[in-house]
Order: structure tokens, then C-alpha cells, then sequence
């Protein structure tokens, strides 16, 4: 357990489960994922069992359990952005950045997630890059996106 770690754990109180959420949360926002050591680590400061914590962060978008590329694309396949042919950009961000949905690529410059709603359904289709927002997204305005963070990649 590292000094970042010890300080977030000792910010919550021993045993008490109230503080799953936060800790989670932090741990997240600092590594960018969560591990089994440092869910085991939780586990032993709250008293709770490993499978519950499992549990609670996989339930929630927000947790994530590998590291993400470098520039990471959220892309929403909620029923609006569907319909406004998201499936079809999913499947264009994998051919063009060479990773499958929910993974990272090798060289760890680009991971793809795929979410049920970004919250800006009256705006589809909506894609989300690190933390730009992209919406109303037309075939052209994606090239543009990958074009350019290609670009910058090399
Ligand atoms: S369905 Fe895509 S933003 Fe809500």
C-alpha cells in the first residue's frame, strides 16, 4: 500500500461502510482503476467482504478495472443515440483505432467504452473523448475526431 493510498483509506473511518462509495471514488479519480489488491485493501479497512465491494464497483459506469488509453472515447448507445446511428460510429471507432469495445488498445493511445447514456439525449448522437464532449456527431466530425488525436499521438 503506498503513501497516496494510506492517506485516501485514513480519511474514512475503520468499519464503517459508508465510506465504500468515496473511497472508491477517490482511489479511481488518483489511479484511473481499481485492482484486486487495492479492493482487498478496502475490504480489510471497511470489514466488508471483497465480493461485496466487487459488486458495488462493478454496478456503477464510473468504475473501471484496467487502465484506459490515453485518450479514451466514450461512445453512447442509448436508445437516442442509437437511432441516430451510433452503432455504426462503434463500429468505425474499432476499425480506425484498432480496439474492441471495452478494451485498450496495445500501445495504450486509445480505449473505447460503450455507455447507455451520456445525458444529452435531445443532442445525439454523443461521444465522449477524456472529458470533451462531442454531440450531434455526423460521420465527418468522427473522422475529424480520430484524425486529429491520431495526430497528436504521433
Ligand atoms: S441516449 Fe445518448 S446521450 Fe442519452
Amino acid at each position: 500500500m503506498d503513501q497516496q493510498f494510506i492517506n485516501i483509506l485514513s480519511e474514512y473511518p475503520a468499519g464503517k461502510k459508508e465510506g465504500l462509495l468515496p473511497i472508491l471514488q477517490e482511489i479511481q479519480k488518483e489511479r484511473g482503476f481499481l485492482t484486486e489488491d487495492v479492493l482487498a485493501d478496502v475490504s480489510l479497512h471497511l470489514n466488508l467482504p471483497i465480493n461485496k465491494i466487487y459488486g458495488v464497483a462493478a454496478f456503477y459506469d464510473q468504475f473501471h478495472f484496467h487502465p484506459h488509453g490515453r485518450n479514451h472515447f466514450r461512445i453512447c448507445n442509448g436508445t437516442a443515440c442509437y437511432l441516430f446511428g451510433s452503432s455504426t460510429f462503434l463500429k468505425e471507432l474499432e476499425k480506425q483505432l484498432k480496439v474492441k469495445a471495452g478494451s485498450t488498445s496495445r500501445d495504450g493511445k486509445f480505449s473505447l467504452e460503450i455507455v447507455t447514456c451520456l445525458g444529452s439525449c435531445d443532442q445525439a448522437p454523443v461521444i465522449l473523448v477524456n472529458e470533451t464532449y462531442y454531440t450531434r456527431v455526423t460521420p465527418g466530425d468522427l473522422n475529424k475526431i480520430i484524425h486529429s488525436l491520431k495526430d497528436k499521438e504521433e
